[in-house]
């Protein structure tokens, strides 16, 4: 049901703290905190004493006390001191996840420690690069994480549920280019000759007719970077006001995902009326996700066996990126070793490089 073997994003940096904090990554439930030094540490939340949620305990120097009868675990998991007795049983340890802290996010690995990479990072570098100006919301999401991972895909739903933001009738009438290399998706969709949404338009200082564009990056199965936009018609994209959309989805269960959002821009960053009115309403449009994702949660639930999505054009990039996840899962399910998906893995072919146009 979920690629393990990955990195997720577990926290932002702020969230993690001398305060065990309890989080649920793929069904494995983990306990972060820092030691006295500052490094993060993601010890599974269980003591092996008696099951006792080991978040519910306290920290006592690097080591994590449990609640019940106070065994206590060091930042590698095994346990440090059993209070009732001198001897500590040699089962007495919990395991312990590869952390990775960068750009403010912790990444976690909860899958086959030995493959845990950390160049398999996506880059995040925008949300600490001065020449960005950065607005942050983390929301979790009551639904399946792959209905997260179409409606990043699948932008035309803009139109219809972000009218009052970023959306506009023009969006569903353009066509998109999608791109695979590796276990990254592209979904790349130009929209010459426009007006710019109602959210950025004011905070750019804009009016009239631009290019707009976005170009939905998925690294399957855990990170979306928007590549997003207005520029001068004609113009190169680089020259324009620029948005970096960084969208770290991580599963729980089978009903909810954290999102953990983060929306960089290259204009007016030193304006705090820019950042608070982006606040409010990429709020707003998280929200309006949100709740869609849910009633559509409801909807799959209550779909009869046998009954499938009928996928249109637009949703190219959808089907492209779900084969590379089922191909993720069976591949893990298998066992079979491996890197676990990175641009340019073995497992791309040819074929899925090429790009396909769909008007
Ligand atoms: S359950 Fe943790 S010490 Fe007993
Ligand atoms: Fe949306």
């Amino acid at each position: 049901m979920y690629v393990l073997n990955t990195w997720y994003v577990a926290a932002w940096s702020t969230e993690v703290t001398r305060e065990p904090t309890r989080r649920v990554i793929c069904e494995v439930p983990v306990v972060l905190f820092r030691t006295r030094a500052g490094k993060p540490v993601a010890l599974a939340d269980r003591c092996a004493h008696r099951a006792f949620p080991l978040s519910a305990g306290r920290l006592v120097y690097d080591s994590i006390e449990c609640g019940y009868h106070g065994f206590a675990y060091g930042p590698d998991g095994a346990c440090t001191r059993v209070p009732a007795q001198p001897s500590i049983p040699t089962r007495a340890r919990v395991s312990s996840y590869a952390l990775h802290e960068k750009d403010g996010w912790l990444w976690i690995w909860v899958g086959d420690q030995d493959q845990a990479d950390v160049s398999l990072i996506p880059d995040t570098h925008w949300m600490a690069d001065p020449a960005w100006a950065t607005v942050t919301h983390t929301v979790l999401f009551e639904c399946r994480h792959d209905l997260i991972h179409d409606n990043l895909l699948d932008l035309t739903h803009e139109s219809f549920l972000h009218q009052t933001t970023v959306g506009d009738d023009y969006i569903y009438e353009h066509g998109i280019t999608v791109e695979v290399d590796g276990d990254v998706v592209t979904v790349d969709r130009l929209m010459p000759g426009v007006e710019a949404p109602p959210l950025y338009a004011r905070t750019m200082g804009t009016e009239g007719r631009y290019d707009r564009f976005h170009a939905t990056e998925f690294h399957v199965p855990s990170y979306h970077v928007l590549h997003s936009g207005i520029t001068g018609e004609g113009r190169p994209r680089e020259e324009g006001y620029l948005i970096k959309v960084l969208n770290g989805i991580t599963p729980v269960d089978a009903d909810h995902t954290w999102y953990f959002y983060a929306f960089s821009r290259n204009f007016a960053i030193e304006a705090d009326w820019a950042t608070k009115e982006l606040e409010v309403g990429l709020a707003t449009v998280l929200e309006e996700d949100a709740e869609a994702l849910r009633l559509q949660e409801i909807g799959m639930k209550e779909r009869p066996a046998g009954e499938h999505d009928v996928l249109i054009g637009q949703d190219a990039g959808v089907a492209k990126a779900r084969r590379i996840l089922s191909q993720r899962l069976a591949r893990e399910n298998a066992g079979s070793p491996g890197s676990p998906g990175s641009p340019g893995s073995p497992d791309s072919t040819a074929a899925e490089r090429r790009p396909v146009t769909v008007a």
